[in-house]
């Protein structure tokens, strides 16, 4: 007896997090595992598939230049239509908040089947922050039969949503994915990374792309950034830039043109988690980033009004800058300068997993199907 399982993902942060997961499944004997893409993005999830070594089953391809929500959802769930005919799945597995999820979610809903939700409960009960993330998720988890939380806050979220069975308290994803990727002895592709001086210059990271920023809010954050390194000649600012056309216009306009302003496309996952490893600090509004980066014992600044990932700031490792020119300059001068400002944020915490989510989410889904007496353990942070 076994049971089919079919990863739905498209976007590289979904890549990043469900392919320790599908590498998991397809170990398993109780498991049929089948792999589909949207490619919602296409080079950028290309990217994760070539180093996980996965070659999906079904690869929808919708991708296009400028994309709005509704052209994404409505390939979506034309294609899956057609895609559950031929893979005729038990379960469908999605993950996070992205189109895909949500599109993916409901396609599996009208074909009556089950739907699992990897890292389920995250919120911050602001409809349009993250937009359109936090109603993605919540619809999510209207459909969903199995939800897969990270953390306990994000069960407790879930519980006061009257969401209490089928939930199993996993960790997230994205720390089993972060075990195979960093090394100390890692060289990357490219000259300037290779030679940027991590030792004695301040190296800050920077990821920017949510579309509740798209306008005033990234003319801020870029405009705050550029000021950081004009204020501080010992900072050397790197950002690969998303592939979205709002982004990289942006980026272009308020960030271009200066020597210690490096705009790089994007990197793929090993790299940027070594560069996270190396680098002084992180300036994102990226989801994963704020996971990733305080297990590497770096300090983070969200560039976002709110976050639906508290445990870092708890912790002491990330703190919310908010989207305000003053608010971003004044933190990023302060880890620049403050050496007991940074050693204060600088620790290692890992609230979000212990690398071994992917192996929990494989029994719960066996416990679940009637493949093994017990469900896992729950993961304690
Ligand atoms: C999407 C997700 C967001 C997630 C982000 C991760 C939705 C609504 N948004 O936002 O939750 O945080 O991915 O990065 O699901 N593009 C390329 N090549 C690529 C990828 C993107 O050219 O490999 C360009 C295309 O022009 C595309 C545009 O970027 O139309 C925007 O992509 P889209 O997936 O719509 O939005 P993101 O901002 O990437
Ligand atoms: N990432 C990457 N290359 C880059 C930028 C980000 O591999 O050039 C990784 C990053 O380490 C994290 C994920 O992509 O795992 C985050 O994706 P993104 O910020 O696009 O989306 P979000 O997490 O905000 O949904």
């Amino acid at each position: 007896m076994s049971v089919r399982v079919m990863s739905i993902f498209g976007t590289r942060p979904e890549a990043i997090k469900m392919a320790p997961l599908v590498q998991e499944l397809s170990r398993r004997e109780g498991v049929e595992s089948l792999c589909c893409v949207t490619a919602q993005h296409r080079e950028m999830l290309d990217s994760v598939l070539n180093i996980f070594k996965i070659t999906p089953d079904f690869d929808l391809n919708i991708m296009e230049p400028g994309q709005t929500l509704s052209t994404i959802t409505t390939k979506c769930l034309l294609g899956l239509e057609k895609v559950f005919a031929a893979g005729k799945p038990d379960l469908v597995l999605v993950h996070g908040d992205t189109s895909t999820a949500f599109s993916a979610a409901l396609a599996a809903f009208y074909g009556q089947i089950k739907v699992g939700h990897v890292e389920a409960g995250l919120r911050t009960y602001d409809k349009y922050s993250p937009f359109p993330e936090e109603m993605n998720r919540t619809l999510v988890g209207d459909m969903a039969d199995l939800h897969f939380c990270p953390t306990t806050a994000n069960r407790d979220n879930l519980a006061r949503e009257g969401v209490t069975r089928g939930v199993f308290l996993t960790g997230n994803t994205v720390i089993d994915a972060m075990a195979t990727t960093v090394r100390p002895d890692f060289r990357f592709s490219t000259d300037l990374l290779n030679h940027l001086d991590y030792g004695s210059q301040t190296v800050i990271l920077v990821t920017c792309h949510r579309r509740e920023n798209y306008g005033e809010p990234m003319k801020n954050i870029m405009t705050a950034l550029r000021r950081l390194v004009e204020a501080y000649p010992q900072v050397e600012l790197v950002y690969p830039v998303h592939l979205s056309p709002v982004v990289q216009k942006a980026a272009g306009e308020y960030l271009g043109g200066h020597e210690r302003i490096h705009l790089i496309d994007p990197v793929d996952v090993e790299e940027m988690h070594n560069l996270m490893a190396r680098c002084s600090f992180v300036m994102t509004d990226s989801g994963g980033l704020q996971e990733e980066a305080p297990a590497l014992g770096k300090p983070v600044l969200v560039m976002r009004r709110e976050t639906e990932r508290p445990e870092a700031v708890a912790a002491g490792t990330v703190k919310l800058a908010g989207t305000g020119e003053e608010d971003i300059f004044a933190l990023g001068s302060e880890l620049i300068t403050d050496k007991a400002a940074y050693d204060a944020m600088a620790h290692a915490v890992n609230p979000y997993g212990d690398g071994r989510a992917c192996r929990r989410i494989g029994d719960a889904i066996e416990y679940t199907f009637g493949l093994r007496d017990k469900g896992p353990e729950e993961f304690k942070a």
